[in-house]
């Protein structure tokens, strides 16, 4: 079954086509990046205008580059939610429109689920249930993955993202937008015992809830308090040392919640899963309590319509269809 898949939730225009939701036949993407750079974040705005101008163009170079006909095509999915809700509207009604002009079905697709589903796509074998950490620049979940379309969140942050706290951190230590990856390099020159940052803890109630805020704004006091005193900031240590706070955090809890429910597999998923810290804590954890761990190649931590695809398979197959009456939406339960 060949899905034309779409992604538009952010600051990444996306298409794709996956066979039987794990073969990537295309995967196009577009970034947006250079649009938002000068603002240092993303505009919501420019994001949708910019969606609005490029969709069709991937649809038809993702099309050309699998080597397929709209003949070919089976269904349509698309990211319906969470998201910026513009740039959300923009994919869906895309997808909509493809999917009435083809008459084939049309599968709305959490975006998170789609993000899990990326592991799908590198490793063939691996199946539900397992454990997967999302880590993104607008979530930060646990999430128990049961079945394909079956899932619940045990855990979450309660204030920012992991993905927000490297973005405001990277914004004031002047490293540009996104903030994740020149924060993630810049690391590996730093001592992570350079700054003493706090772990974020959250002690009433659930064990595998989180909060970002008090780390990001303890790296905002920092660089704000060394240039009121015309202090120099170890901008290398800092970031060695904030990748070294998020990587304790998140490693602790999914392990912790790994080891309670009895998992064995272990999957991480989404933008902030590219972190090189992160990605080694995880593997020496796993390697250490003899589990094994999924996380998907960098390209496939990112927004891309391929996760799309392979999540949006197997939502057809629960029967998970929609009409033309399909909304679009800024938040939603997984
Ligand atoms: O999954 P994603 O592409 O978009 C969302 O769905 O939100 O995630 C984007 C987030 C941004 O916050 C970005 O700074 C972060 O992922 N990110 C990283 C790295 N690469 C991207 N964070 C830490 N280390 C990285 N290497």
């Amino acid at each position: 079954m060949n899905i034309l898949a779409v992604e538009s939730s952010c600051d990444e225009t996306a298409v794709a086509v996956v066979a039987d939701g794990r073969r990537v036949l295309a995967d196009e993407i577009f970034s947006q990046v250079a649009l938002h750079e000068i603002y240092g974040g993303v505009v919501p705005e420019i994001a949708a205008r910019s969606h609005l101008e490029v969709v069709s163009l991937l649809a038809d170079r993702a099309l050309r580059t699998a080597g397929v006909t709209r003949a070919d095509i089976d269904a349509v999915a698309c990211t319906y939610a969470p998201g910026l809700i513009g740039a959300v509207l923009v994919g869906v009604n895309f997808a909509k429109s493809a999917a009435l002009a083809l008459g084939v079905p049309l599968i709305p697709v959490h975006h998170i689920r789609g993000h899990i589903a990326a592991n799908y796509l590198a490793f063939p074998e691996l199946e539900p249930p397992f454990l997967c950490l999302a880590i993104s620049g607008g979530n930060t979940m646990l999430v128990d993955v049961r079945g394909y379309t079956d899932m619940s969140v045990l855990g979450r942050t309660r204030d920012d993202a992991a993905g927000e706290c490297f973005d405001k951190s990277a914004r004031v230590l002047g490293l540009g937008y996104p903030g994740g990856k020149p924060i993630d390099d810049l690391s590996k020159q730093g001592d992570d015992g350079a700054y003493e940052l706090p772990r974020p803890a959250v002690n009433d109630g659930n064990p595998y809830d989180m909060s970002f805020s008090g780390l990001k704004t303890a790296v905002v006091n920092i660089v704000h308090h060394a240039q009121q005193t015309g202090a120099a900031v170890d901008k290398a240590g800092l970031a060695a040392s904030l990748c070294r706070a998020v990587s304790e955090t998140l490693v602790i809890r999914t392990m912790d919640a790994a080891q309670k429910l009895g998992y064995e597999r272990v999957a991480a998923a989404g933008g902030v899963a590219a972190n090189s810290r992160i990605r080694a804590d995880f593997q020496a954890a796993c390697e250490k309590a003899g589990k094994t761990l999924y996380v998907p190649p960098l390209r496939l931590c990112g927004d891309n319509a391929a996760m799309i695809g392979a999540q949006g398979y197997y939502e057809y197959l629960a029967g998970h269809t929609a009409g033309p009456d399909l909304n679009a939406y800024a938040t939603m339960e997984l």
